[in-house]
């Protein structure tokens, strides 16, 4: 290790620098957003602007203006927020005026989150059967280190994004706070972290009051800009509390006003009324916020999504406000259940999300479909390109471009994770489980009809009867086709998806991963007798894998359409993104969901084909294409 030269006091951790002693650069990749759905989006804004060509997804192109009416969509993206954020720089270095980010604590524990099944009870009743999934892993708790070199490059990244009046809060537990404010003074400069807000979240109860030591009951926020004095900064107040006003608003005038008197010099007496008075202005320690699940229960019930570690919609509109104006871009790289986006939303902010998990897409997908006149928004991904970036960093360069290597460790691995062994001499078939052979699928293009096919005929040349075969994207109508044609030929095939989870090598490498078999669904889609008029109705819905279900929630299951946690349509599927057009979910209020769709009404005759989508309560999703003939 080469000789580092320390010339000022800074945080040094393993890794900071090379082995020549240089600072290591943060790495700024590239890479194409593919539009996965587009919701609250109308069908001519949507041919306006439509990709010519068939491809699975629109490629986002970024050439939409900064307001709803040049073409503005807001954006829910489903990926590791470094690579998201890398790509997010061609179009948005110095765009984003408020960034807060909410990231794991460097705890080392797992969190869920919540999530209710079936038609009865509520959110808060006792009798709801509740499944409790992970929702995500706090990777990062194997030390400081791998804490710092996760998130120090993420804060360069949010500073490049920043826009001139832009501001950061970062929030942070006490398990790290003290070593991520030096880190962040070296990328933001000392000068440009305006405040350390103490969040005093509320009365600590049970669990957290045992122990031989003071009782936690704050968090911290570092608040932090681009560059200080053009930030944007509006002045909150905190209304006076009952004492003060009882001791300092002691006259009341004719009216029945009250006032107090505040000399001004010169012998000059002014009233100020507490009726234009706007209050304390605010301090540091933000005191009058409480966690979401202290909240009282009809605020509760109107928050929260289910979400461990959701904070309350009350501390990000308080940070919206102080640190934008309405239409500013506002953005969360850690969004989980979306609070900052539900609060952007609500103040008439522009907003981008983003997040790995899939729960946390889903929560905050619907969580803003709950909200009143929602504006249009987007859900992307890096998709391939991620998963090919994946590949290549993981398992090295394809150097001679004939894909061998890196294709041969990739493929081993996969295996490694579904607990198959690789065999040698196979042509479609790439490993063994048990008796049954395994064919893992690309990751940069979707498993076809025609690749299972030839697996299908391989196990049949071999007298195997079981075939798996692993993928991440998978022709439209696979599952239909494949497994009856298979059944045909004597073999049984099982088809399960590559969860995104694979590329966190934490979770890969405690092997806690769940390759999820593909759904089946039924649906119809039916004229309603008016003209030019049809509605789609959901007709079954099978998870393969119920055993993943507890016993306790599982006995509580009575009928197929439980473990439908939303479901939508798109009336003129064309090949590419899915476009929303009717949606229903059921809400922790609302548990009741529809299976049949309202009317939709074609303007035009034609062929038209309808995508109905279904999201499990595993937040797995699983579709299906009908054909309409519209005459
Ligand atoms: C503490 S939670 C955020 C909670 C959020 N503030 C709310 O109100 O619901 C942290 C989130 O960061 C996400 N996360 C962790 N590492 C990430 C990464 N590298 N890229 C994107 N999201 C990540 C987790 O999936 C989790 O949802």
């Amino acid at each position: 290790m080469a000789k580092i030269e320390v010339t000022r006091t800074e945080l040094v951790w393993p890794g900071k620098y090379d082995e020549n002693g240089k600072r290591r650069e943060v790495e700024r990749i590239s890479l194409p957003f593919q539009v996965i759905e587009r919701v609250n989006e109308s069908r001519a804004t949507r041919e306006a602007r439509r990709d010519r060509g068939l491809t699975l997804f629109d490629v986002w192109k970024g050439d939409e203006g900064e307001t709803f009416e040049e073409g503005w969509r807001n954006k829910l993206i489903w990926g590791d927020n470094k690579l998201v954020m890398s790509s997010l720089l061609d179009q948005f270095a110095g765009k984003i005026d408020l960034i807060y980010i909410d990231p794991p604590f460097a705890t080392g524990a797992d969190f869920s989150v919540d999530v209710l099944v079936g038609d009865e009870g509520t959110a808060l009743s006792k009798e709801q059967s509740i499944l409790e999934e992970k929702a995500y892993r706090d990777t990062w708790g194997s030390g400081l280190d791998t804490y710092l070199e996760m998130l120090v490059p993420r804060l360069a990244l949010i500073r490049e994004l920043l826009s001139d009046r832009g501001s950061l809060y970062l929030h942070l537990g006490v398990q790290v706070n003290h070593v991520i404010r030096l880190a962040l003074e070296e990328v933001f400069s000392a000068s440009n972290i305006v405040d350390e807000i103490v969040w005093s979240y509320g009365t600590p109860s049970g669990g957290r009051a045992a122990g031989n030591k003071l009782i936690k009951a704050h968090e911290y926020i570092i608040y932090a800009v681009k560059r200080y004095g053009s930030h944007e900064y509006n002045k909150e107040h905190l209304p006076y509390d009952a004492k003060y006003i009882e001791e300092r608003f002691t006259f009341t005038d004719e009216t029945g006003r009250r006032y107090r008197t505040r000399g001004r010099g010169g012998g000059v007496v002014e009233r100020q009324y507490l009726d234009e008075s706007k209050g304390v202005p605010l301090s540091t320690v933000w005191s009058d916020i409480k966690q979401t699940y202290a909240l009282h229960l009809v605020k509760r019930a109107q928050e929260e999504t289910g979400f461990r570690t959701q904070k309350p919609e009350a501390l990000l509109e308080r940070i919206i406000k102080i640190s934008t104006r309405p239409g500013d871009l506002v953005a969360d790289f850690f969004c989980g259940s979306g609070t900052t986006m539900a609060v952007a939303e609500k103040l008439g902010r522009r907003w981008i999300g983003c997040d790995l998990g899939r729960y946390a897409i889903h929560v905050s997908r619907k969580r803003m479909l709950g909200i009143e006149n929602c504006r249009p928004f987007e859900v992307l991904n890096l998709g391939k390109y991620e998963r090919r970036y994946w590949q290549v960093a993981t398992f090295g360069e394809d150097l001679d471009d004939d894909g061998a290597i890196s294709l041969y460790e990739y493929v081993a691995f996969i295996l490694k994770l579904y607990g198959a062994t690789p065999t040698t001499g196979l042509q479609h078939l790439h490993g063994k489980r048990g008796t049954a052979f395994v064919h893992v699928g690309a990751v940069d293009a979707p498993v076809t009809i025609g690749e299972v096919a030839a697996c299908v005929e391989e196990c049949v040349a071999l007298k195997a009867g079981e075939l798996h075969v692993l993928g991440w994207e998978w022709e439209m109508g696979m599952n239909d086709l494949v497994s009856e044609e298979a059944k045909r030929q004597g073999v049984k095939v099982v088809l399960r998806q590559i969860p995104r989870e694979v590329m966190e090598a934490e979770a890969a490498r405690k092997g806690d991963v769940q390759f999820f078999e593909l759904a089946y669904l039924e649906a119809s889609v039916e004229p309603t007798g008016n003209q030019r008029e049809f509605t789609v109705a959901l007709e079954n819905f099978v998870i393969p894998n119920p055993e993943l279900v507890p016993d306790d929630v599982r006995e509580k299951i009575t009928k197929w359409s439980d473990y439908v946690d939303y479901w939508a349509a798109d009336w003129d599927f064309r090949d590419d993104t899915f476009m929303q057009g009717w949606v229903t979910y059921r809400t922790r209020k609302d548990r009741k969901l529809k299976l049949r769709s309202d009317p939709h009404a074609y303007a035009e005759p034609g062929e038209y084909a309808v995508m109905v989508k279904v999201i499990d309560v595993f937040g797995n999703d699983s579709s299906k294409i009908l054909r309409v003939s519209v005459s």
